[in-house]
């Protein structure tokens, strides 16, 4: 997504660019001509509709093209949008996500050659309600145009639109909100009119109107849309967080939906998102969706038998809760053509070390290409999300040694690869594309809170008298450790939100927005299923996910995602570049 003579976006529709034109130009009540030469059933199936705007009747039917006799049938297809079936006949009905069944009803199970049978059904929907491209019956597709690509007929993603890199060109969505807070702040002036994205966090987010919550998504975009006006393309950032079991090694961001709530997460969740986001009103804005932060890594660093692992995490794996729905995630709103999913990577001080990078780049493919998700719905991926690790650290290398040994091998850096998190997402980009990504994926970096400026930032390289001094001299990320995450204490707003900073880095953008706290200092109890982490008590020693370090919190901080007013003086005052 970030070369700088962007070639033209690869989409699955363009693979099987014969089969959706003939589907197209039949349009609903056509046929899709069957061409699989060697079965011996083969199939036709006509598809039309009588719609009433918020439901229609669809009306079927299979015609036997082959050989043989069917005895027994199974018909499946797939919507791009939310229609739901509300009953059939002339058949066993069943719906699955976007994937509707229909199975004889014993009675109208033989199809003599040449004969046919017909089969209904009502649904609902809203938006917009185009008809299924591709059917099989009994597992062979009717559709299938014998084209190139690995599956059977035309794919019913609508044909994309998409460029390579959003932010390229393009102006950012300032979130009122946030804004108001930024401004309200002594010196917030200087950066409230930087973007920072909208989290949905919870089902409420989405309607607003509520306590943490007053503007909903709809209001936002509706917002934006008259941003855009001053821009020739204009983007909307959305963080998308509210899994099943959320946050399974910490507690500060656990969240409303239980471990087994699957179910809510997809129809209380994700598809009334979809649905907004899918609106044509909305057709013109570049929306850049942040998908699931601090979910799939964990579920390769935090599980048994590893030291880090938590039961929730073993839950969550067990599952399959984190998987099931970040694909979900991904083919719903990767079937919206001006959406962008990033998937959340952790970060370097996370995914860095070998026994992590290759398994995570892995586990990502997997969720990929899960369900109905494919490699095409994802834009790219976002590191340091919520984070504190530098961009770049500028005064030492991955590659430098002292006195004979090299920088991985000190206490800091303690065999990881990586030092900062444009090196890592680089090659973390690399590997994914190596695991069967697009070539085209970019990578966000969250730059909103690792600045490390201030008086105590280094301005060159350590003495190289050995090699822990070297690092401990060099480093600007001023944590203790770098698997602390919570209100670190002497951070600073790190770049200001950029397009195209460097080749493959399609943004830094501020996606946690600075002044929001990571979660509380101590325990406060709360409706938002927020826990206490004491990783956000500045006097812990700490648990094998930091090492057994201090925490480096900052004291009286409120829960996650409520203002912390400290904090955001302190990001201001630490800001590098210095604001
Ligand atoms: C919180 C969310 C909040 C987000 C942005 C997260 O840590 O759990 O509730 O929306 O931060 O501040």
């Amino acid at each position: 997504m970030s070369r700088t003579t962007p070639p033209p976006r690869r989409r699955r529709g363009a693979l099987f660019s014969a089969g959706v034109l003939a589907a197209t130009a039949l349009g609903a009540g056509g046929l899709t001509q069957g061409t699989a030469a060697a079965a011996d059933f083969a199939c036709e199936v006509g598809y039309s509709t009588n719609d009433w705007g918020s439901g229609f009747t669809a009306n079927l039917t299979i015609t036997n093209t082959g050989s043989t006799a069917a005895s027994g049938w199974t018909l499946t297809y797939s919507y791009s949008g939310n229609q739901r079936l509300s009953q059939g006949w002339n058949g066993v009905w069943s719906q699955s996500g976007r994937t509707v069944t229909v199975e004889d009803t014993g009675w109208n199970g033989t199809i003599a050659p040449g004969a046919s049978v017909s089969t209904g059904g009502n649904f609902t929907y809203s938006g917009t309600n185009a008809a299924p491209t591709a059917f099989s019956v009994n597992g062979v597709a009717c559709g299938d145009d014998g084209g190139p690509g690995p599956g059977p007929g035309p794919d019913p993603d609508p044909p994309g639109d998409r460029v390579d890199n959003p932010y390229e060109g393009a102006g950012v969505y300032v979130n009122p909100d946030w804004s108001a807070n930024a401004a309200a702040e002594p010196g917030g002036d200087a950066i409230a009119d930087e973007p920072t994205a909208v989290w949905l966090d919870r089902r409420a987010a989405i309607t607003g109107g509520s306590a943490g919550n007053s503007t909903g998504l709809r209001e936002h975009l509706d917002n934006a849309l008259i941003q855009a006006e001053e821009h020739e393309n204009f983007v909307f950032q959305v963080v998308v967080y509210n899994l099943p079991g959320r946050d399974c090694a910490a507690l500060a961001s656990n969240g409303e939906l239980a471990a087994d709530e699957i179910d809510v997460y997809k129809e209380e969740f994700i598809d009334p998102i979809a649905e907004i986001l899918g609106d044509p009103a909305y057709a013109d804005l570049r929306i850049v969706t942040i998908i699931e932060i601090d979910s799939l890594p964990n579920l390769i660093t935090n599980v048994s038998p590893r030291e880090t692992a938590t039961d929730q995490c073993d839950e969550m794996l067990a599952n399959g809760n984190y998987v099931e729905g970040v694909s979900y995630a991904l083919d719903a709103l990767g079937a919206i053509p001006n959406v962008y999913n990033y998937i959340d990577a952790g970060h370097y001080g996370w995914i860095g070390w070998d026994d992590n990078f290759g398994a995570s780049a892995e586990l990502f493919h997997e969720t990929a290409t899960t369900g109905g998700a494919s490699v095409d719905d994802v834009a790219g991926f976002i590191v340091n999300t919520a984070n504190y690790g530098p961009s770049v650290e500028p005064h030492y290398s991955i590659d430098d040694n002292v006195g004979g040994r090299p920088v991985r091998e000190s206490e800091w850096v303690d065999w990881n690869r990586y030092i900062d998190n444009q090196s890592f997402a680089l090659a973390f980009r690399d590997e994914l594309v190596s695991q069967g990504f697009n070539d085209e994926i970019g990578m966000l970096i969250d730059t909103s809170r690792n600045g490390w400026g201030g008086p105590d930032r280094p301005t060159g390289p350590g003495p190289t008298t050995d090699v822990n001094a070297y690092v401990e001299g060099s480093r600007v990320d001023g944590r203790i450790q770098t698997g602390n995450w919570c209100n670190q204490s002497g951070a600073g707003l790190g770049e200001r939100p950029t397009a195209s900073p460097v080749p493959d880095i399609d943004a830094y953008a501020w996606i946690k927005p600075p002044g929001e706290s990571d979660g509380s200092s101590e325990e406060i109890p709360n409706d938002e299923g927020k826990g206490f982490d004491r990783m956000c008590d500045p006097t812990y020693e700490g648990n094998p996910r930091n090492n057994n370090n201090m925490s480096g919190a900052l004291p009286d901080a409120p829960l996650s995602g409520h203002w912390f007013s400290a904090q955001f003086q302190e990001l201001l005052a630490n800001a590098y570049p210095p604001l």
